[in-house]
C-alpha cells in the first residue's frame, strides 16, 4: 500500500489497460535507445513544452538525468508502456506533483512510436493511470497541462472526462510561435473509466 511516498510504488505494479500496460519505469527502459530516440524526435517534443530539446539534441546524460530523477522522486510516478500484444515499449507515461495531503496530480503520456499514434492507445495508457490513482492512491483530482497545438491530447482528456478549466493565452514558445496553454481537470466523479 503507498500512503505519501511515490517512490515506494512496488516495482510488481502493473496497470493493465486493453491494449497497453504500465509497469514503472526502470534504467532498463531508459538506456533503450527507442527511448533516445523519442527524445530526440522534434515530432514528439514540439507538443512536450520542452524548448531545450529541439534546440539541441538531448545528451545520453541528461535523459539518465532526467529518468533517474523521476524515479527516485518522492512526488512522482514514472511508467513505461508496454503494448499488451508483444510487450514492445512504446512510450511513457507519470503522474506528477502528488500531492498526497490535497490529494491530487498531474497526469501526462508521450506515445514514442508515431506509427502507433490514433489507434487509442494514449487513452488506454491514462485511463490505466488514472483509475491507479482514483482507486489505489485514493486522488480526487487529476488534472494536465497540454499546449494548444496539440488537439489530439486534448481529445484524449477530454474522453476520459477531464474538462477545459482554463487557458494561459500565449503561454508557450514553440519557435517563433507563442502558444496558449490548455489546463483541464477531472475529479473523480467525472472520470469516465
Ligand atoms: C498526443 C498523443 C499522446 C496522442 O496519442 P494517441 O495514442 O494517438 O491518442 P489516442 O489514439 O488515444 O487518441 C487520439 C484522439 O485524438 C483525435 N485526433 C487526432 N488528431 C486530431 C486533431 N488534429 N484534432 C482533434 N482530434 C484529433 C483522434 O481522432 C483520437 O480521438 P478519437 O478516439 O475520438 O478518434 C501522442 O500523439 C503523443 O505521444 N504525442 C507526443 C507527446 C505528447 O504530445 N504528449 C502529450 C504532452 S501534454
Amino acid at each position: 500500500m503507498i500512503s505519501n511516498n511515490a517512490h515506494a510504488m512496488p516495482e510488481e505494479t502493473r496497470l493493465a489497460g486493453k491494449l497497453a500496460t504500465l509497469v514503472p519505469f526502470t534504467e532498463t527502459h531508459g538506456r533503450r535507445a527507442a527511448y533516445a530516440s523519442w527524445l530526440r524526435n522534434p515530432d514528439i517534443v514540439k507538443t512536450l513544452n520542452l524548448p531545450s530539446y529541439l534546440e539541441s539534441p538531448i545528451s545520453e546524460g541528461g535523459i539518465r538525468d532526467y529518468y533517474q530523477t523521476m524515479i527516485s522522486s518522492p512526488t512522482d510516478f514514472f511508467f513505461a508502456i508496454l503494448l499488451n500484444k508483444d510487450n514492445q515499449f512504446i512510450g511513457t507515461a507519470k503522474a506528477g506533483h502528488i500531492d498526497f495531503f490535497a490529494r491530487h496530480a498531474d497526469i501526462g503520456v508521450m506515445i514514442g512510436e508515431k506509427s502507433l499514434w490514433g489507434m487509442g492507445i494514449a487513452t488506454d495508457s491514462l485511463r490505466a493511470l488514472a483509475n491507479f490513482m482514483f482507486d489505489e492512491i485514493d486522488l480526487r483530482r487529476l488534472s494536465a497541462g497540454v499546449m494548444a497545438n496539440n488537439p489530439s491530447m486534448v481529445r484524449v482528456f477530454e474522453k476520459l472526462g477531464f474538462q477545459k478549466e482554463g487557458c494561459f493565452r500565449e503561454q508557450d514558445r514553440l519557435g517563433d510561435l507563442y502558444i496558449d496553454h490548455i489546463h483541464l481537470g477531472c475529479l473523480k466523479a467525472e472520470f469516465i473509466k
